[in-house]
């Protein structure tokens, strides 16, 4: 299966994602290392913090199965209703899950916009990419939701005296990603 197939199975995906509060929907599409797939989308709760993120479901669903060994996730994301998908990077929480099962320096994590556009990292480059976030100061949960801009501005209304010197930070960070996309970003037709 190519990436590109893979955007497309985590857009199928996309559709079961359940999210009445915060509208963004997302679906992840994992690949174990001999090449099955399992689906996983957003799983949202009234109480925030027992909600599942897509790269989870998939982690969870695959991991019940008894798959042990990851070779790939291809991750897209959007405000429900919208086809348009913005770069989706996994949250702290589920790149803690992957770390727990996958080798940082070989698995792929796939951030698509749409099957002809996405981003690769390892899960260490996306890893020393977004902790810039933590410091003794910052509990680590911030780092939870360096995800997508929208995300993060749904989620930063956690009262925090290190929040706005932060949601600073982690939004320049992001267009850093995303202006500079260019030469990260594979294309293939
Ligand atoms: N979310 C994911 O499922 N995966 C990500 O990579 C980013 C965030 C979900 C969590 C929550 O349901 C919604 O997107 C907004 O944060």
């Amino acid at each position: 299966m190519t990436n590109a197939e893979l955007v497309l199975e985590a857009k199928k995906a996309r559709q079961r994602a359940y999210t009445p509060y915060s509208k963004h929907s997302v679906g992840a599409a994992l690949v174990t290392k001999d090449g099955k797939i399992y689906h996983g989308c957003n799983i949202e709760n009234a109480a925030y913090g027992p909600t599942n993120c897509a790269e989870r479901t998939a982690f969870f669903r695959a991991v019940y199965e008894g798959e042990r060994e990851f070779a790939k996730i291809a991750i897209v994301g959007g405000m429900e209703g919208t086809d348009g998908n913005e770069p989706c990077a996994p949250c702290g929480v589920c790149r803690q899950v992957m770390m727990e099962f996958c080798n940082p320096k070989t698995f792929q994590i796939i951030m698509a916009v749409d099957k002809k556009t996405y981003k690769i990292m390892t899960l260490e480059e996306l890893h020393e990419k977004l902790s810039f976030l933590y410091n003794e100061n910052v509990e680590t949960h911030i780092s939870f939701y360096a995800t997508t801009p929208t995300t993060s501005l749904c989620l930063f209304n956690i009262e925090n005296q290190f929040l706005d010197e932060l949601k600073k930070m982690f939004i320049e960070e992001i267009k850093e990603v995303t202006d500079n996309q260019s030469p990260n970003f594979t294309l293939e037709n």
